[in-house]
């Protein structure tokens, strides 16, 4: 296979941005089609996109599902909403067509597991789920520095995940289960373990957003080995995009995104500039995360966070939203890896 041909599923925000990192930073992938629920937006991306030669070509597909069906398509990447994701990661299965699936993986645990389970029955995983925070430069030298012993064994983690606004849209169960998913992967990697509990409280809110939205929220994750984390997730915070992670360690702790682009000390004042959002932040860890991913699926390999992955962040963002619900902690009810995926 020289050259990837890739479609995309759902044109919004994410798969937009995917496209144009597809087209203009992506070396060995070719944007073939996109699909999108809404024709207009995949139409007008189309056309934006053929500023460019030699990207005068890019097919509009009526229904994702004839997308991932098309025979001129090595590969998918969907960026629909997760409601979507079940039946069109089914069918990628079914074409036997790798994936990189944003993430959720699916809504809930039950789905997820049968998504695991359709995956491991064809005995070649196709499916890399969008934790893109693993291909974050600075999270893979806090994850270097971690597994490297210096530090002694890590015992704690700290973040905080604070976005500007969010669209009114967005519920208190969202809030776990979009935003604060990044942590829970984020945990599961850098422990290396899974997370067999979690709580998740609620101070008081916002009066920013109204009609009874839970936000910010404070959760904290226990996992196996009994290490813990503890995240504070704020998604109308007002001022800009703020990711951060402390992990502390036996001999010492080590923080990341503590700042970006210049301080400057200046009138009594110091400071520096915040990004807007989440594209601007992890811009990096997008294009290394797309771009290792091409690289992978021409090998016929994933390179990243696997379908078991996106599964265990599901079933710990179920037994969240039912903590979100009575304050209480909650197991997390996991399956048996060994038994599902041998
Ligand atoms: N990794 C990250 O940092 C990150 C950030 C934001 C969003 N996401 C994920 O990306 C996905 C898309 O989020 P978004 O912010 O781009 O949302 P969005 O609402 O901007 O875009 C979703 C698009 O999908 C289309 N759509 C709806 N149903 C569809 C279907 N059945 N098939 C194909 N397209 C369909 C919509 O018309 C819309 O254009 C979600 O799963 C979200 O959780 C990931």
């Amino acid at each position: 296979m020289s050259e990837l041909r890739v479609g995309i599923a759902g044109v919004g925000v994410m798969g937009a941005d995917h496209a144009e990192r597809v087209v203009r930073k992506t070396s060995g992938a070719r944007l073939v089609a996109v699909s999108d629920a809404d024709q207009t937006r995949a139409e007008a991306l189309a056309a934006r996109l053929a500023g460019g030669s030699p990207y005068d070509n890019v097919r509009v597909v009526e229904d994702p599902l004839d997308l991932i069906a098309a025979d001129d398509i090595d590969a998918v990447i969907l960026a629909s909403p997760g409601f979507a994701h079940a039946e069109q990661l089914f069918a990628c299965l079914d074409h036997g067509k790798p994936v990189l699936c944003e993430k959720p993986l699916t809504m809930d645990a039950a789905s997820a597991l049968r998504v695991v389970e359709a995956e491991h029955k064809l005995g070649r995983q196709l499916i890399q789920v969008g934790f893109m925070r693993r291909f974050d430069p600075e999270y893979d030298a806090l994850k270097q520095l971690l597994d490297s012993g210096e530090l002694g064994r890590t015992l704690l983690l700290h973040n905080v995940h604070r976005n500007k606004t969010v669209p009114p849209s967005f519920r208190s169960e969202m809030i776990v289960r979009d935003s604060m998913v990044h942590e829970v992967d984020v945990a599961r990697w850098l422990f290396g373990e899974e997370i067999t509990r979690i709580t998740v409280r609620t101070p008081k809110p916002t009066s920013l957003v109204g009609d009874g939205v839970l936000d910010p929220q404070l959760a904290v994750f226990e996992l196996a080995s009994g290490a813990m984390a503890d995240v504070e997730v704020f998604v109308n915070f007002q001022v800009g995009y703020e990711v951060r992670c402390e992990a502390v360690a036996e001999r010492g702790s080590a923080t990341i995104g503590l700042g970006s682009g210049v301080f400057t000390r200046t009138g009594g004042q110091w400071g520096g500039a915040m990004p807007a959002d989440f594209r601007i932040r992890f811009e990096q860890a997008y294009d290394l995360e797309v771009q290792r991913w091409v690289d992978a699926t021409v090998r016929g390999e994933i390179d990243g966070p696997s379908a078991w992955d996106g599964y265990a962040a599901a079933a710990v963002c179920e037994a969240g939203i039912e903590s979100l619900s009575s304050g209480r902690p909650v197991d997390v009810a996991l399956a048996d890896r060994s038994k599902i995926l041998g």
